[in-house]
């Protein structure tokens, strides 16, 4: 996949990595809405990394079933092996897939779909194709829960802006991520048939944490 970044070089040291720069503060986001996701069966989790999150919603769910999609074939070992540690059943109930989730193949239907930090490894027009893509997809009153750095308005917005293009900076160099600047996924969920349902910042609004259901009708 010679076009997509590649973050299996960064993928052992990820966490300390997060947890140098943010401490804490990116876990709190993914975990924030997890007490939502339990009544859900079957979730697409995309560019979950390490499987930090994903290892904590086996927990959690125990009737879940996953399809995770990554680039990068060691966050994807490594998420498996967290999952597996974890939730030592999940073997079973988790499907991992090397693709771009531009890319991969999808299941028949899904009630849940997971972005953690991840819609902002994408341009403005993969964002788009792939809310295309993932819609048909989905039952009516499944969930999305996606997780970004935001720039809000006012005092922080200068401070959010440096932090982001440093971030981006940091990716180019490190995972060869061809991204520059965070794309909207407001307008194309919404347009596709979305309400936000639920939504938590921190850090002053550089993170933000959402919650969105789809219902095409409404
Ligand atoms: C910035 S990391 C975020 C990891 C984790 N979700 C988190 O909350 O920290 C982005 C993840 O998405 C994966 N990724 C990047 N572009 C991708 C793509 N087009 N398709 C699938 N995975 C991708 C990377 O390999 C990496 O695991």
């Amino acid at each position: 996949m010679p076009d997509q970044p590649n973050f299996d070089f960064i993928a052992r040291p990820y966490r300390s990595l997060e947890y140098l720069t943010l401490g804490r503060a990116l876990e709190r986001c993914r975990l924030h809405f997890l007490p939502n996701l339990i009544q859900q069966r079957r979730a697409l989790v995309l560019g979950d990394g390490d499987g930090r999150f994903l290892a904590e919603l086996f927990v959690q769910n125990p009737q879940l079933v996953a399809d995770a999609i990554d680039t990068s074939a060691t966050m994807l070992q490594l998420l498996r092996q967290r999952c597996e540690a974890r939730a030592p059943e999940s073997s079973s109930r988790l499907t991992t897939c090397q693709t771009s989730a531009l890319l991969c193949p999808l299941g028949k239907s899904y009630d849940l779909v997971i972005t953690h930090f991840f819609l902002d490894c994408l341009n403005q027009s993969d964002l788009e194709n792939l809310v295309n893509r993932i819609t048909p997809r989905l039952s009516t009153g499944a969930l999305w829960l996606i997780s970004d750095f935001h720039i809000p308005q006012g005092l922080m917005h200068l401070p959010a802006k440096l932090m982001v293009r440093s971030l981006y900076l940091a990716f180019r160099i490190l995972a060869g991520l061809r991204t520059t600047q965070l794309p909207d996924h407001v307008t194309p969920i919404r347009q596709a048939g979305f309400n936000r349902v639920a939504q938590q910042n921190r850090l002053f609004g550089l993170l933000t944490t959402e919650l969105w259901q789809f219902n095409p009708a409404s």
